[in-house]
């Protein structure tokens, strides 16, 4: 494997572990035919080839000194499974496809920037049930630093918000369940999780929307008064509920976005069963990645920081794991995020979040 001196960065390896073991999972239910859509110096590909077993992967990237490099490195690839390397733009590749109608199990768009512009055709490169895994570096627009951009690339709001990469990470999935819904299909998010830098997202394209699947759109406003957060699926939009600042503080509205679940715990449960039957394929931070990610399905779109709520009560933050734990004694559903460290998911209400969290500090 060459990596050329091109965009390849090392620490993206979690990132290539977790689209490998999904490849392996889909591998396992028929063919694989893999789309890498910004290929780089082409590792994806090969993985996808020597560790997910996909018969046919094409590596096409806009840059044409990577050409060479995307050959020397297929090369690396069994005779039994078909290559290709091409040099074209993502869009030119994708409407091209449009007319052969060819369709691919995983279409991989590891973008830079934002890549709203591509969802719809690269969507309609993915065959039924098959996966579009897609990687956005606009963290700006996304987590509410510049909202004009995020009404543009999103139609949405996006404010300043405390669990501000899942805030991110929504908006994409909103913007993905839209483009697959004006096509007429369905979405399940897979997995979805960033670094800070990078948002990514797993999403499987459905032949029709599940029963209730527009219900998953909706907004999320978080007071920066007292620290409340609300949710309404846009279907049944309606008055905001007060908060302890009793209209003292306005709402920050984010939205719309995706309000469902991030991930799926059935198919990171097969990944992870995956892993171990190849054990190489997963480095130390992919293999913590997916346990994270494994253990919070992300279904409340409500997470706050336990420093947020220690600085709330003129403390420290409240341990996470205990705090957990106290909310589900009392009834309610939380988790620590999988997608943010230190961050509580809950569907108690505020106060009560706050009453735990003080008799624990
Ligand atoms: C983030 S890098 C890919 C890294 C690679 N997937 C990996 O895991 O190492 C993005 C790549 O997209 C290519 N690129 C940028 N704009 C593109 C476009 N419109 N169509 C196709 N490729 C594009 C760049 O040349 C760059 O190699
Ligand atoms: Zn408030």
């Amino acid at each position: 494997m060459q990596t050329g001196d091109g965009f390849f960065r090392p620490v993206s390896r979690p990132s290539r572990d977790l689209g490998v073991l999904l490849a392996r999972t889909l591998a396992a239910q028929g063919q694989l035919r893999v789309l890498d859509l910004m290929a780089g110096c082409g590792i994806r590909c090969l993985r996808y080839g020597l560790e997910a077993g996909a018969v046919e992967v094409w590596a096409n990237d806009a840059d044409a000194d990577r050409l060479p490099l995307l050959r020397a490195n297929l090369a690396a690839l069994p005779s039994t499974t078909a290559t290709q390397a091409t040099v074209r733009t993502a869009q030119h590749l994708l409407a091209e496809l449009a007319l052969q109608r060819h369709h691919y199990e995983l279409v991989d768009l590891d973008a830079f920037g934002c890549p709203t512009g591509l969802l719809a055709p690269a969507l309609e490169a993915v065959s039924l049930g098959g996966v579009l895994y897609v990687a956005s570096t606009d963290g700006r627009s996304a987590t509410g630093h510049d909202r004009e951009a995020a009404v543009r690339r999103f139609g949405a709001a996006a404010r300043a918000h405390p669990a501000s990469w899942e805030l991110a990470l929504r908006l994409q999935l909103g913007a993905i369940a839209q483009a697959a819904w004006a096509l007429g299909r369905g979405v399940r998010p897979l997995f979805s999780f960033s670094e800070g830098r990078t948002f990514r997202t797993a999403v499987r394209l459905e032949r029709v929307l599940a029963p209730g699947e527009e219900r998953q759109l909706g907004l999320l406003a978080h007071c920066h008064g007292c620290g409340d957060q609300q949710v309404q699926s846009l279907l049944q939009l309606g008055r905001w509920q007060g908060c302890a600042c009793a209209g003292g503080s306005p709402l920050a509205v984010s939205g719309p976005l995706w309000i469902g679940a991030l991930q799926d715990c059935s198919c990171l449960a097969s990944m992870a069963a995956a892993a171990q039957e190849s054990p190489a394929t997963l480095s130390l931070a992919g293999a913590r990645l997916l346990a994270r990610l494994k253990a919070d399905p992300g279904l409340q779109a409500r997470c706050w920081p336990t420093a947020l709520i220690g600085r709330q009560l003129g403390q420290g933050p409240p341990p996470l794991g205990r705090l957990v734990e106290a909310l589900r004694a009392a009834g309610y559903s939380a988790s620590p995020s999988g997608v943010m460290l230190a961050q509580v998911r809950s569907d108690a209400p505020w106060a009560v979040i706050l009453e735990i969290g003080r008799d624990l500090a």
